[in-house]
């Protein structure tokens, strides 16, 4: 998926299992979290890993300010879910190297639900009223046609179906950054 990386970006890593594999293999992998507590944790974990670090920031802030280009910039179930593509895709672009990679996954959406949509998870009872939390959902040709239009080349964007085919799949989109 990312290529041979040497730089990687994380978006969203929570716990840090996918940035601590690639840094095992020797990819300089840096993880951005707006999760104070995910960030601390994985800071904790894998803090004897070289080549790996944590960030505690909102990704469209930090790729707003970061100035190191990535090889390969990516979000698994992360911030690419969480975050307007038309703010997001841009800075990514801007912070990819000649080549680069963006790839990223979350839910398949569900049918006629596109756009940014409000999320109702369990995880939000209790928290304080009105907060409202968006994931933006769109058709692999809908991802597709948004990344052409920020200047990316060679989109890939499918559905894999969930195991044993009951429920939604995963949404799977890969693009190398603008020449
Ligand atoms: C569902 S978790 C996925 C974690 C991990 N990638 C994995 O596969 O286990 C989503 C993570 O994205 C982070 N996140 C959501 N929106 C973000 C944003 N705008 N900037 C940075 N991190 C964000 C959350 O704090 C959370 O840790």
């Amino acid at each position: 998926m990312l290529g041979r990386p040497r730089h990687a970006l994380d978006l969203g890593p929570a716990e840090g299992r996918e940035a601590v594999f690639l840094a095992r293999r020797g990819v300089a992998t840096t993880g951005v979290d707006l999760s104070a507590a995910q960030v601390d944790r994985a800071s904790r974990w894998w803090k004897d890993t070289p080549g790996l670090r944590f960030v505690h920031a909102e990704a469209v802030d930090y790729l707003t300010s970061s100035t190191a280009p990535f090889d390969a910039v990516y979000s698994v179930w992360g911030a690419v879910w969480f975050t307007d593509p038309e703010l997001l895709f841009p800075l990514v672009a801007r912070n990819l190297a000649p080549g680069g990679i963006f790839a990223f996954s979350q839910a398949e959406p569900s049918p006629g639900a596109y756009g940014p949509q409000p999320m109702h998870g369990k995880w939000l009872e209790g928290r304080e009223s009105g907060l409202t939390v968006l994931r933006w959902q769109y058709t692999p040709q809908m991802w597709a046609d948004l990344l052409k239009r920020h200047g990316f080349t060679d989109v890939d964007a499918r559905i894999l179906p969930a195991p044993g085919g009951e429920g939604l799949g995963t949404l799977l989109v890969r693009a190398h950054g603008p020449a």
